[in-house]
C-alpha cells in the first residue's frame, strides 16, 4: 500500500515544472541577549540542572526583555541576513512569518516587520503552525517563487515564548526560549535543486495536548481568564513527546523514500529543537551519523518557529553545512502540525 502511494506521489512530482524551484540564498538569526540558565531555574521552580539536561538536553535559553516582541526579533534577524548578504530590501515581494507569539492578535507580525523595515511595496502574512511554523512558512513562501509570482521572499520564524510561559510551571518553563531566524528565498537556476520536496500534515486531535486557551474568540481576555492562567502555554508533555517521536520519524522516512533516498545520503539533518531525545530518536531511526545531526537546544531551548533557522546558523558555524549539501528539515508542533523538507543548500 505504501509503495503504491509513493508511486502516485512520485508520478505527480514529475508532472510539476522543476525549472523554477526556490532556493535559500541568505540566512540571519537573532536571540535576545538575556540568558536564563538551568541554575537560575533551580531558584525559581522545583527542578535541577541535571533533570533538565538529562530529560531535554537544554542548559540555557535566551529571553526577551519586557516590551520586546516577535517583530523586534524578526527585524533583528533580517538585519543580520542583509548584513551577510547585502541586497535591496525594497525588492522583497512577500514576507511570510511563522509565529505563535505575534505582537498582537492583529495586525499580523508580517505587517509590523514590513513597517519597521520600511519596505515600501510588498505583501505578506503570518503562519500559525506552532513549532512547525518555520517549515510551513518556508514551503508557503517557496510556492510564490515556484509559481513565478515572486522573485524574493523573506521567510521568518520568530517567537517570544516567554510572553506566554508560566514561570511557576516547571513542566513548561524549563523548555522554552525566545529567538528568530530569517531566510531569503530566490528562484533557483535552471537545473539547480533548491527546495526539492516537502511533506506536511495537520492533526487537530492534538490541540488538546498543547495550547493557549485564553485571548481568542472562545475565551476573550477577562479577569477570569487571567486568574485561571489561560494566557499561558498548557502542555501534556508526554503526549506531545510520544507524538513527536513517532511523527518525525514517519514523515522524514516517507519523504526520503518518496525521493529515492536514505538517511545516509542526507548531509545535514536539521530538526526542530524541542527535546534532544526526540531529535536523537529520529536520527537513529534514519540511521544518520551523529555528526550530521545539528543540535543547539543546549544553548537556546525550544524557540518554536526560531529553532530551524537558528540550527541552520549553528550548522554553518560548525562547518557542517556548505553549498551543495543535501539537507533534511523536520518539525512537529502544536496543532498537531508536522512538516519536513528536503533541500540542497545553495550558497
Ligand atoms: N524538574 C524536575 N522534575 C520534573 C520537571 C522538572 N522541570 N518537570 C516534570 N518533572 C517530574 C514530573 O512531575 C514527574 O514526576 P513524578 O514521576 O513524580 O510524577 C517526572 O518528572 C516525570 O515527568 P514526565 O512528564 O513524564 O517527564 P518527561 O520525561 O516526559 O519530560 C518533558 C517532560 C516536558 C521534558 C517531555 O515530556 C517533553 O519534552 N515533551 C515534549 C515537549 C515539547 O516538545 N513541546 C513543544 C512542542 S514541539
Amino acid at each position: 500500500m505504501i509503495q503504491n502511494d509513493c508511486a502516485v506521489i512520485l508520478f505527480r512530482r514529475t508532472l510539476l515544472p522543476t525549472t523554477r524551484r526556490a532556493k535559500i540564498t541568505a540566512l540571519g538569526t537573532y536571540v535576545p541577549p538575556r540568558v536564563l540558565t538551568n541554575k537560575h531555574l533551580e531558584k525559581m521552580v522545583d527542578t535541577t540542572d541535571q533533570w533538565i539536561l538529562e530529560r531535554t538536553g537544554i542548559r540555557e535559553r535566551h529571553l526577551a526583555d519586557k516590551g520586546v516582541a516577535a517583530s523586534d526579533l524578526a527585524v533583528e534577524a533580517v538585519k543580520k541576513l542583509v548584513a551577510s548578504h547585502p541586497f535591496d530590501l525594497q525588492e522583497v515581494d512577500v514576507i511570510v512569518v511563522g509565529t505563535v507569539t505575534p505582537d498582537m492578535m492583529y495586525p499580523s507580525t508580517a505587517c509590523l516587520v514590513q513597517h519597521k523595515l520600511s519596505i515600501a511595496r510588498t505583501w505578506g502574512f503570518d503562519v500559525s503552525a506552532g513549532c512547525s511554523g518555520f517549515v510551513y512558512a518556508l514551503n508557503a513562501g517557496a510556492q510564490f517563487i515556484e509559481s513565478g509570482r515572486a522573485k524574493k521572499v523573506l521567510v521568518i520564524g520568530a517567537d517570544v515564548n516567554s510572553s506566554m510561559t508560566d514561570f511557576t510551571d516547571r513542566a513548561v518553563c524549563i523548555i522554552f526560549g525566545d529567538g528568530a531566524g530569517a531566510v531569503l528565498l530566490e528562484p533557483a537556476e535552471e537545473g539547480e535543486d533548491g527546495i526539492i520536496d516537502y511533506e506536511a500534515q495537520i492533526e487537530g486531535m492534538g490541540g488538546q495536548y498543547l495550547y493557549m486557551p485564553g485571548g481568542g474568540s472562545l475565551n476573550p481576555a477577562s479577569h477570569e481568564t487571567v486568574d485561571k492562567k489561560m494566557h499561558y502555554i498548557h502542555q501534556d508533555g508526554q503526549q506531545v513527546f510520544k507524538y513527536a517521536v513517532k511523527k518525525m520519524s514517519e514523515m522524514t522516512e516517507r519523504l526520503l523514500r518518496k525521493n529515492g533516498l536514505t538517511g545516509q545520503e542526507v548531509d545535514c539533518f536539521i530538526a526542530h529543537q524541542a527535546n534532544m531525545r526526540i531529535i536523537k530518536a529520529t536520527a537513529d531511526r534514519l540511521k544518520m551519523p551523529t555528526e550530521k545531526v545539528i543540535i543547539n537546544i543546549d544553548r537556546y531551548g525550544n524557540t518554536t518557529a526560531g529553532t530551524i533557522p537558528l540550527a541552520m546558523q549553528t550548522a554553518i558555524d560548525e562547518g557542517k553545512l556548505k553549498k551543495g549539501d543535501l539537507v533534511l528539515l523536520a518539525a512537529v508542533g502544536a496543532g498537531f502540525t508536522s512538516g519536513t523538507t528536503l533541500l540542497r543548500w545553495a550558497y
